[in-house]
């Protein structure tokens, strides 16, 4: 089983995965956690590129291939192999990231950027998605108070806002693979329906 957590900066995301990574463990399920950009040692460097705050000159387009280059690396490595032997993979970010931040948000063109996220991931669609929703504003000020701040981080609240708008829009699209997590409750009360959504799934 293929899980991959969504949702806009600061949602919950990182901080969610090894706590649920460890509920799943006592319950005898293997499971390995990743997360995207990076999990292999040539997405970890691609990683350092895309977040590097002195990018600023960073094209939209050059940050899209950057993702896609990254992910066919954790894909062909990691994931499939891993899923190959029947483990659960947890992503921390996944190719809806890129519909959301470089198509929705950076404002590209959606078919065309769908077929790049396509070719990366060759066809490898998660069996479940969970968005951690939430306002982008909350969030952001959750992840200034973190000292996590990368160059995405640093594009506009407008960005960020689109950035949400589309990840509510894909839940609407593929109402099966999506299940809606609001993120702006307390962290334990997200934690505890994480866990229901993925046992559910199981
Ligand atoms: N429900 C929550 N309530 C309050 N703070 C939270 C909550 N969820 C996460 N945080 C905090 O917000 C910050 C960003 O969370 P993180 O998990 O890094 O988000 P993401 O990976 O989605 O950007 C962290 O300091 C985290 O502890
Ligand atoms: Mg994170």
């Amino acid at each position: 089983m293929f899980i991959t957590l969504e949702g806009p900066e600061g949602s919950g995301k990182t901080s969610h995965i090894p706590y649920l990574v460890e509920y799943l463990r006592e319950k005898g399920h293997i499971v390995f956690p990743t997360r995207e950009p990076g999990g292999t040692s040539i997405g970890e460097q691609i990683r350092e590129v895309i977040h590097d705050l002195k990018n600023v000159e960073m094209h939209p387009r050059t940050e899209t291939l950057l993702y896609q280059a990254a992910r066919a690396q954790i894909v062909e490595q990691v994931i499939k192999p891993r899923l190959a032997t029947g483990e659960i993979v947890i992503s921390d970010r996944y190719a809806d990231s890129t519909i959301a931040y470089q198509g929705y948000g950076h404002q590209q063109d959606l078919e065309q950027v769908r077929a790049l996220v396509k070719y990366a991931t060759g066809g490898l669609v998660p069996d479940l998605t969970v968005l951690l929703d939430l306002d982008v504003e909350v969030g952001l000020a959750r992840k200034r108070k973190d000292n996590e701040w990368n160059r995405l981080d640093a594009y506009t609240v407008e960005f960020h806002k689109r950035v949400r708008a589309g990840y509510l829009e894909m839940v609407k699209q593929e109402p099966k693979r999506w299940v809606m997590v609001d993120a702006e409750r307390k962290w334990d009360e997200v934690q505890e329906e994480l866990r229901k959504v993925v046992e559910g799934r199981l």
